[in-house]
């Protein structure tokens, strides 16, 4: 193995290379190469992101879908199983049998016609994808469930992350249920839901909380992990990315391997939106797809770097390159300014998206958009998730919110198919959940007025009864009649 930097040795019987795989640096100037077995987040040459990259001449690609759908009647094998590795012949970086599985991507695409008529389009129309099913209650488990293989395949012995909560919580189930490297996670102060925190907790992850926000603890993270070779897990990880790509695979399962319209994703680091266009990229130079969707990227109003960037300053992939100067630029008036990212939906409160390079070509590849939703739009969207599908955390709801705001703006047409990402599930974050629904107004203001939310117009008040038989039977036939 080449080294780059201080990094965890190999052990010796792993095998040095599988062949079909390499690293490549995402600009396309460069294009550098690097084997599978080196751990590194950034091209040396140039410090661009990393992809992972297939020679297709030294493994087949799979021909067609029915290679996945085979797999179905082989359940009992866990590679077969897993939502992540049953499409491993699409991200065959190392040996299927070496892969790491807890039973991740057993999630659900359902039709919402509740959440279709409130985003405004026909009601068979809409569907979520429903993320928060994984083990650790979030989409992270596609991505840790690569990154963690990958780490295990080159002899990692810890494994190190910064979160805004669920990536660490992934990380520290996947350690706890493995026992095969001990987890590092590093959070921001005050930044973290308790649902996320507890699992961290839980899971018997070493858990250092930083003075700062997301961003501080991001890039405090990748100087540890340099210092003391520890295996870095965030998405700047490209195998991380890979894991990813599968959330695509099943929701084109789901449709029977049809191509929906549009995917809807929130946006913090990055991560998903990357993976997401480089999955359908693939796939259409795989020939396994005719068309790309479009792709819309959705940032809290509070956290709305990418937003900002493309949308109000043209920032474009370009090629490859980006206006790096329109980009410095950019961080240089938010530091000046004192600007830090603030919005209910913790998991995307991020300033300086890791992958701001790769969503752009995402971007291009899906000809897509960004669009921001404030706190209110977020919050009621997710009324209206719980309300109609399943419940989902308030980043997730930022998809379902971004949505309405496209159809609204003509941008998707009624009678196209579009899929919302729910990222993470429900009771990760039940703080903003109950503070939205209650009646204790001290608390609605504590938690949400002070984030700019005004109403509750989707609110599920507790209706306060006396303990009395006749008047709860009372309540309950009033309630019915409605
Ligand atoms: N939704 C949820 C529930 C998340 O936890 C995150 C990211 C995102 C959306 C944004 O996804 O980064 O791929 O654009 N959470 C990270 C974490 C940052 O640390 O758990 P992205």
């Amino acid at each position: 193995m080449k080294n780059a930097g201080r990094m965890p040795a190999l052990r010796k019987d792993t095998p040095i290379l599988y062949p079909s795989a390499f690293q490549r640096c995402i600009s396309p100037a460069c294009g550098a190469a690097y084997d599978v077995d080196e751990i590194r987040v950034a091209c040396d040459r140039c410090g661009s992101l990393l992809d992972i990259a297939y020679d297709w001449s030294k493994v087949a690609p799979p021909r067609s879908w029915k290679v996945f759908e085979d797999k179905w009647s082989r359940r009992g094998d866990p590679h077969c199983f897993s939502g992540v590795w049953r499409f491993h012949d699409l991200l065959p970086f190392m040996p299927v049998e070496q892969c790491v599985t807890v039973g991740e991507g057993q999630t659900l695409l359902h039709v919402s016609p509740a959440v279709g008529r409130y985003v405004g389009v026909k009601p068979d129309r809409l569907h979520l994808q429903y993320e928060g099913m994984n083990p650790s209650g979030s989409f992270k488990d596609n991505g840790m469930s690569a990154a963690f293989s990958h780490a295990r395949f080159v002899g990692a012995k810890k494994a190190a992350c910064a979160s805004t909560g669920n990536t660490s919580a992934s990380l520290a189930l996947y350690s706890s249920v493995t026992q095969i490297m001990q987890a590092v996670i590093f959070i921001g102060s005050g930044k973290i839901s308790y649902g996320k925190l507890s699992q961290a907790l839980d899971y018997g992850a070493l858990t250092i909380q930083i003075q700062g926000d997301f961003d501080d603890a991001m890039s405090r993270v990748q100087e540890v992990s340099r210092e003391l070779g520890i295996y870095l897990v965030n998405s700047i990880n490209p195998f991380r990315l890979e894991g990813q790509k599968t959330i695509m695979y099943r929701v084109l399962e789901a449709l029977q391997w049809q191509v929906p319209d549009w995917i809807v994703v929130p946006g913090g680091n990055l991560g998903n939106s990357s993976a997401f266009g480089k999955a359908f990229y693939e796939l259409h130079q795989l020939g396994l797809i005719t068309r790309i969707p479009r792709l819309a990227v959705i940032n809290a109003g509070g956290a709305r770097t990418l937003y900002d960037l493309v949308e109000k300053n043209g920032v474009r992939w370009n090629d490859g390159q980006p206006d790096l100067d329109r980009i410095e630029h950019y961080f240089q008036e938010m530091d000046a300014a004192g600007r830090r990212a603030s919005t209910i939906a913790s998991a995307i409160e991020i300033n300086r998206p890791v992958n701001l390079h790769k969503c752009l070509r995402a971007l291009e590849w899906c000809r897509g958009v960004v669009r921001q939703v404030s706190d209110q739009e977020i919050l009621d969207a997710k009324a209206q998730v719980g309300a109609g599908g399943m419940g989902c955390e308030p980043a997730s709801a930022a998809s379902v919110a971004g949505a309405k705001i496209l159809v609204k703006e003509g941008v998707i047409a009624p009678d196209e198919r579009v899929v919302c990402i729910l990222t993470g599930h429900e009771l990760k974050d039940p703080t903003a959940t109950v503070a939205y629904h209650t009646h204790d107004a001290k608390y609605f203001d504590e938690v949400l007025r002070s984030r700019g939310v005004e109403h509750a117009k989707f609110a599920n008040r507790a209706v306060q009864v006396k303990n009395d038989l006749a008047e709860i039977v009372k309540v309950i036939e009033e309630r019915g009649r409605r």
